[in-house]
């Protein structure tokens, strides 16, 4: 199923969603307003905002609160890209150069703190304090979760548990909060907008987990980004840590990890080759989608309480497409 017929719903309130987005001005800055423009027009899948817009849409429509909601959490997401890709010193996203690539890493820093202010101010027209409160809580989260990657970086020694952890506090902390806050804002019974939360949290895990196999897998025209990344930071990923356990001996990524601050730009990119080569040729990947696809079954099932019909079979839809997402 596509995204398109998943949205069904709520399409015609994403297109408020969208003005809402295009209507973030600095008011002072003609070259903000630029990169503004530049880094919000459409592009991106927006899967967090349809989640609040169809959270909500279980209850109360009540969109004077679901769309601000919504269009913050895009422009937080569109925040936290834009200082990834400075950080990763990444030239392409959503298939067009990145800010980082095209006005170079202090803009960028700087347009993200511009934006997350943006995301704060829509938060609050909510006029719902809880709503602000959990966009705070994960604005922080988010944050906890990248720096705790970075200090990671090229460290062998990392469990499953820390991966799953590092990845619900930067990727699944948003889908929840997307999917939480449509249910509170829409007035949702609490123990359902606990089960929405649910949801969001099993399907941001299932949709990273996703994202880093497909960093192995993928290539840079179908996914609109570059490939091999995460080993290039020196971020380990579920893929990679299978390589590192069935392929004891004679390892790539170990190899790269405790010699990275020796390497040359193109050993690094044979060691990242040589690592996608053993994904090709074992079960590694299926092993991973395995993964992805318990944590995606785990949110389909925190559906159940939760009204039937439409909406409902949407989300449920979901659970699948983004296990089998090209992009
Ligand atoms: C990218 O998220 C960042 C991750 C959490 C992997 P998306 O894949 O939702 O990015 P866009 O918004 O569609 O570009
Ligand atoms: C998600 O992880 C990044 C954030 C939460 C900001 P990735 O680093 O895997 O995202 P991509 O692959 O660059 O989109
Ligand atoms: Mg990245
Ligand atoms: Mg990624």
């Amino acid at each position: 199923m596509s995204l398109r017929s998943i949205y069904q719903a709520v399409e015609a309130d994403l297109g408020g969603v969208e003005e809402l987005l295009l209507s973030v001005r600095s008011e002072g800055s003609a070259w903000l307003d630029e990169m503004v423009a530049y880094s919000l027009q459409s592009g991106g899948k927006r899967i967090r905002p349809a989640l609040t817009l169809l959270a909500g849409k279980f209850y109360q429509y009540r969109l004077e609160g679901l769309l601000p909601m919504a269009a913050a959490i895009e422009l937080m997401h569109t925040a936290t890209l834009i200082h990834d890709d400075a950080i990763d010193k990444s030239a392409v996203r959503r298939a067009k150069s990145t800010v980082y690539c095209v006005w170079g890493e202090a803009k960028a820093i700087l347009l993200g703190d511009f934006l997350f202010a943006r995301a704060g101010g829509m938060a609050t027209d909510t006029r719902s304090l809880a709503a602000v409160r959990l966009f705070t809580e994960t604005l922080a989260t988010i944050s906890t979760g990248e720096v705790n990657q970075s200090f990671s970086a090229f460290n062998l020694e990392q469990t499953r548990t820390q991966y799953i952890e590092r990845i619900a506090r930067k990727t699944a902390s948003l889908f929840a909060l997307s999917t939480e806050s449509g249910g509170l804002l829409g007035g949702a019974p609490p123990a359902q907008t606990r089960a929405l939360r649910d949801y969001g949290y099993n399907l941001g895990i299932a949709f990273q987990i996703t994202d880093d196999i497909l960093d192995f897998t993928s290539n840079e025209r179908q996914l609109g980004k570059p490939i091999g990344s995460d080993l290039m930071q020196g971020t380990l990923t579920l893929p990679s840590m299978m390589i590192l356990e069935r392929y004891p001996e004679d390892n790539p990524i170990k190899r790269l990890f405790e010699n990275h601050a020796h390497l040359s730009e193109l050993e690094v990119q044979s060691y990242v080759k040589q690592a996608r080569e053993i994904i090709n040729r074992s079960q590694i990947a299926r092993d991973c989608r395995k993964a992805a696809s318990e944590y995606s079954r785990n949110a389909c099932n925190c559906l159940k309480t939760l009204p039937p019909g439409a909406i409902r079979g949407a989300l449920e839809e979901l659970c699948s497409f983004i296990l089998a997402r090209r992009k």
